[in-house]
């Protein structure tokens, strides 16, 4: 669970339900495991949920209702989904902003520069582990996202900024103030981790 003081998001009370299309996607979800098992899909519906909720309220997170009617579903105890919930990061168990900054600390992105990146995110109002107070910011630092080669990189929402320095991600978040939707992924241009300068090996065939 990231550690999120509760910002100005107004709570939610629920009742929670299923979108239409949500619906039919915890279906195929559930289908995908044997009878008797549907626990095990205990963790993409919560992830739908989560991102249910960002699209009704602008806050991704899982209040009590939500997790009490992922529970249900999966024929799981209410405390059983909430040790899931609490356990990874990628739930949020408090409201969170409309865009939650996670930015990786651990060591290749500390290496390069994401000491650079919190500072720029700080310099903008940002504070770790809070929401901004108009709750458009939710700053939190996080431990490897699997993108180790383009380090240093943020997650934003469900997107990857990667190869960043503080002007780059300075950018990013005045870009997101704006409302617009900056171009995720490598900042200087590289294809997935591809070489920084383009292709210095196999350039020809032979
Ligand atoms: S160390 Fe930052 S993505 Fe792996």
């Amino acid at each position: 669970m990231a550690d999120i003081a509760p910002g100005p998001v107004a709570p939610f009370e629920g009742p929670f339900g299923w979108t239409p299309d949500n619906a039919a996607e915890a279906d195929r979800i559930i289908a995908l495991y044997p009878e008797g098992r549907q626990a095990s899909a205990v963790m993409p519906l919560l992830w739908l949920a989560q991102g249910q909720m960002a699209d009704a309220t602008g806050s991704a997170w899982l209040p009590v209702p939500v997790i009490e009617f992922v529970a249900n579903q999966v024929g799981m105890p209410y405390i059983r989904v909430y040790e899931v919930a609490s356990f990874y990061t990628m739930y949020n168990l408090a409201p969170v902003g409309r865009y939650h900054v996670q930015v990786c600390g651990t060591t290749p992105c500390q290496l390069r520069g994401s000491d650079d990146i919190m500072r720029a995110c700080k310099d903008k109002g940002l504070k770790k582990g809070a929401n901004t107070p108009d709750g458009l910011f939710t700053l939190s630092e996080v431990e490897c996202l699997g993108a180790c080669a383009n380090a240093p990189m943020v997650q934003i929402n469900a997107d990857n900024y990667e190869d960043l320095t503080y002007e780059t991600m300075t950018a990013i978040i005045d870009a997101l103030a704006r409302g617009e939707t900056p171009a995720a992924g490598s900042q200087i241009g590289r294809t997935a981790s591809c070489p920084e300068g383009g292709p210095t090996t196999l350039v020809e065939f032979a």
